[in-house]
């Protein structure tokens, strides 16, 4: 929101003396949000988590936001439209800004379809936003199916779903590219951790 946006509605933005930086410097971390996108079944939550417990165990502070989850409270009010899309990253975004502030490595977990929802969160988070395509095929996830709803997709019983009715438009430039087809889970934790290491968001086994 803009400061005249603030100003039409009466609503004074504060500055707080605390900020990311004094965060950054007692905490001996710097935060980040790893963002992961790719449809149903790619292996988004599955590949977070386990990237969650690598950077527990390495001392981090995390924090992981799941589509699934996030859907049962914060955005229990909206459906999958397009516009109801929108809204879940516009909030999800702006939650993830906020744990970053906070200074964790914050994962989120969602399909988030559209470039352009993406390319929102990226501006908002900034040179902290590190999106990581969790690429599989529809075929594959189809096949996978672990929670039963392409095939409910398939049989008109869930409208506009992701991939079979509604469209998901793959990352054209991302930080990180996964190949859960492919790819074991090991090697896509390892990927992640590996950029997370080059840009200096975890040391290197050798300087720990
Ligand atoms: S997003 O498109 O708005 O980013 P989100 O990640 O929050 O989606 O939620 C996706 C999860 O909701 C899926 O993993 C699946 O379990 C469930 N789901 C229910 N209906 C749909 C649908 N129509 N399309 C996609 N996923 C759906």
């Amino acid at each position: 929101m803009s400061g005249s946006e603030s100003e039409n509605r009466n609503l004074t933005v504060h500055e707080v003396s605390v900020r990311h930086e004094d965060r950054v410097r007692i905490s001996g971390q710097s935060g980040a949000v790893l963002w992961f996108t790719g449809l149903s079944g790619s292996g988004k939550s599955t590949v977070a988590n386990a990237v969650e417990q690598k950077l527990n165990q390495l001392g981090r502070l995390t924090y992981l936001l799941d589509g699934d989850n996030v859907r049962n409270g914060l955005c229990a009010d909206l459906s999958f439209s397009d516009a109801d899309r929108h809204e879940n990253i516009r909030r999800v975004a702006h939650v993830a800004k906020l744990f970053w502030d906070a200074n964790l490595i914050t994962l989120v977990s969602f399909i988030s379809p559209f470039r352009a929802e993406r390319q929102v969160a990226r501006d908002l988070i900034g040179n902290d936003f590190i999106e990581i395509f969790v690429d599989a095929s529809l075929e594959t996830c189809e096949q996978r199916d672990p929670k039963g709803l392409y095939k409910k997709a398939r049989q008109g019983l869930i409208p506009e779903f992701t991939g079979i009715s509604s469209p998901y438009e793959a990352p054209e430039n991302p930080e990180v590219a996964l190949k859960t087809g492919e790819e074991s889970l090991e090697v896509c934790v390892e990927k992640v951790l590996a950029y997370l290491r080059s840009k200096g968001y975890i040391r290197s086994p050798s300087a720990s």
